[in-house]
């Protein structure tokens, strides 16, 4: 069954999706069932995939990682940062050589979650 705002993945064409209504089915693709992306989490301090999410005068900036930023390049990138607030779902994607960070125009709130994913170490969250 399926997870609200889950992240799958076909681990032999690569598609990859998000669950916005969770109905009770599987999600397949290519004749298989999808691989749930688990949302991995750990120490920012230390660990370069967690998003470490700073206050600015107009919402949010997010950094991968907070001490040590993320390899940007063409073979290990960011794919995206995602910030959730309350109901508001926001998305930034990024490219390699960008930097492995996004800024996001949102009114504070104290329910914040930001979330990335790594084309080789795959889901991440705060
Ligand atoms: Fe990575």
């Amino acid at each position: 069954m399926a997870k609200k705002l889950g992240i799958y993945k076909c681990e032999l064409c690569g598609n990859i999706t998000e669950v916005f209504v969770a109905g009770g089915g599987d999600l397949a693709c290519c004749g298989q069932n999808m691989k749930y992306m688990e949302e991995k989490t750990a120490d920012h301090s230390t660990e370069k995939h967690v998003p470490f999410v700073e206050k600015t005068e107009k919402g949010y900036k997010v950094r991968v990682g907070e001490n040590a930023a993320h390899p940007m390049t063409e073979e290990h990138y960011i794919m995206w940062i995602e910030l959730i607030v309350d109901d508001l779902i926001l998305r930034k994607e990024l490219k390699p050589n960008d930097k492995p960070e996004a800024e996001f125009e949102v009114k504070h709130s104290d329910n914040v979650i930001a979330r990335e994913y790594c084309n080789i170490h795959g889901h991440w969250k705060n």
